[in-house]
């Protein structure tokens, strides 16, 4: 006999995980099916996030940062070192442990909050009297509603399919088993930022391909072009406006075609090349047919601004609908979506989002960015204020870039704040809950901020605004 749930979660990601605890926590019988599997064949709850991007990702890129700290920066503060090594296996041996706490502990949050996991492909069977059949394995499972958060994968270059030896997406960007000496990325967007970062660090020579003419389009021009003057600086290559022909392997590596922004015929030999050129929505396989689940054009599930799909009952969240793909963005839908079907107000507010990218310097934003609020001819107030003139910064030994604050001529209402530079991944949960709360920037700029601090940085910025730093 089919089991019967109230709600019924398909995919173990952020998105779908969060749901579906957020469903058991008010009072519905709940289901999760998540496919992943671990090395041994077993279940791997968490997603894209946990096992090839987020977690696996954070944790390469600090083991990078280590090495790069002791090889080029211990020496300015007296630290002597003798023969540094990295053993890149035990690294990736560490990076698969913390994946794996990571895996352990959402098996336990499930079981805590007793939702029934089932670890298998999840496919719509067909519409029932009040709700769906489900596939799993040999079982059919009956949910009154559904969420599917089936998440997405790595985009290929149409005829270069992966083959995660040569041609990598990015789990086998995880895995290079040994620091290869010429890495090409295609896409210099988040993960080949990120990815390139690692690699780069521990000794590659990185080049990275990026089509569009503008470098992070999406981030504000002041704060992308800081970026960019320090990924260069740093020895990362980038080439913006080409346009990648040809991609061959062999046994001597991976030979791309390539023409440049001037229209000139290049050739790049390398011995690994990591493709990140945006994501694809996961569908196939859900046997959406069977119920008539409405996609777009590019395989996304159709939703409205609540996560409803055309279908009563069943909802879609996280990297399988539109918006941005991000884990936080995923939860919050998650917890959305449980809250509406229990006759709640879920609420997901896409302005305070925030974005960011975990190089080094660091990038991170939320809100509007400069070049949109002109677009949008709006009338705004900037201020800035470099990590140079921050003292917590000095005494890290880390001064490149600033925080900078954008705000409403009339009401002076915070509209967007960008950082670049150390540990702007954490200051921008301040900007973010002011948005929130709908602050000025003189709410900032009146708070008292810990000396000496990075966060010292994002008040001096929102004193900026009315042009009264303290300390520049
Ligand atoms: P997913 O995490 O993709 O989870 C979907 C799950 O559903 C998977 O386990 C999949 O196997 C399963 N599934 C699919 N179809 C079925 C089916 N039919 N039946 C059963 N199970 C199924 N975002 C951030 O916010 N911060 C970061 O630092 C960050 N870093 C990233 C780094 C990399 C390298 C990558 C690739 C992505 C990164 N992201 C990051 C993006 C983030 O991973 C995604 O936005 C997030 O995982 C989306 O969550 P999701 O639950 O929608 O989907
Ligand atoms: P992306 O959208 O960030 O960047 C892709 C880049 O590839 C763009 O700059 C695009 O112009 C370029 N591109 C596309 N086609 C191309 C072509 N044929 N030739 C050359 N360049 C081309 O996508 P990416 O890096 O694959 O990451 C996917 C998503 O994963 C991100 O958008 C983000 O949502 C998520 N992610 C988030 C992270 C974070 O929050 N820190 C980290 C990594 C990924």
């Amino acid at each position: 006999m089919s089991q019967s749930f109230d709600v019924i979660v398909i995919g173990g990601g952020p998105g779908g995980y969060i749901a579906a605890i957020r469903a058991a926590q008010l009072g519905f019988k709940t289901a999760c099916i998540d496919e992943w599997k671990n090395a041994a064949g077993g279940p791997a709850p968490g997603g894209t996030c946990t096992n090839v991007g987020c977690i696996p990702s954070k944790a390469l890129l600090q083991s990078s940062e280590h090495y790069e700290q002791a090889a080029h920066h211990f020496a300015d503060h007296g630290i002597g070192l003798k023969d540094l090594s990295i053993d890149v296996p035990k690294m990736l041996a560490r990076k698969d442990q913390v994946v794996k706490q990571n895996n352990d502990g959402i098996l336990y949050l499930l079981k805590k909050n007793k939702i029934s996991f089932f670890h298998g492909r999840g496919s719509f069977v067909r519409a029932v009297e009040g709700g769906y059949e489900i596939a799993v394995g040999a079982e059919t499972l009956t949910g009154r509603q559904v969420v599917v958060a089936t998440g997405s994968s790595a985009r290929a270059l149409p005829g270069t399919p992966f083959d995660e030896q040569q041609i990598l997406s990015n789990d086998g960007a995880l895995r290079v088993g040994a620091v290869p000496k010429k890495l090409g990325l295609i896409g210099a967007g988040v993960i080949g930022l990120e990815m390139g970062s690692v690699w780069r660090r521990l000794g590659a020579e990185v080049t990275v391909l990026e089509g569009l003419p503008t470098f992070l389009g999406a981030v504000d021009e002041q704060i992308a072009k800081e970026a960019h003057k320090a990924f260069t600086k740093q020895g990362l290559k980038i080439e913006l406006g080409v346009k990648v022909g040809e991609i061959k392997t062999g046994k001597k590596g991976v030979n791309i075609a390539w023409t440049n922004a001037k229209g000139e015929a290049q050739e790049l030999v390398v011995d690994k090349l990591i493709i990140s050129i945006g994501r694809v929505p996961n569908t196939t396989g859900l046997n959406v047919e069977a119920v008539g689940l409405k996609l777009d054009e590019r395989g996304a599930i159709v939703v409205d601004a609540e996560c409803r799909t055309n279908l009563p009952g069943v909802w879609a969240v996280g990297d399988v609908v539109r918006g941005p793909m991000l884990a936080h963005k995923a939860e919050e839908e998650g917890v959305a979506v449980a809250e509406r079907m229990a006759g709640q107000h879920g609420h997901v507010n896409f302005n305070t989002i925030p974005w960011v990218i975990y190089t080094s310097p660091e990038i991170a934003w939320v809100g509007e960015t400069e070049q949109q609020l002109k677009a949008r001819g709006a009338q705004y107030k900037a201020g800035t204020f470099p990590f140079l003139a921050n003292g917590r910064a000095r005494a890290l030994g880390d001064t490149t870039g600033m925080v900078k604050f954008l705000a409403d001529a009339v009401t002076d209402e915070i509209l967007g704040v960008h950082i670049v530079g150390p540990m702007a991944s954490e200051l921008i949960a301040e900007a973010v809950v002011a948005m929130e709360f709908r602050a000025s920037s003189e709410d900032i700029a009146r708070i008292c901020h810990a000396h000496p601090s990075l966060s010292e940085a994002t008040k001096e910025a929102a004193l900026a605004v009315d042009k009264r730093t303290l300390n520049f």
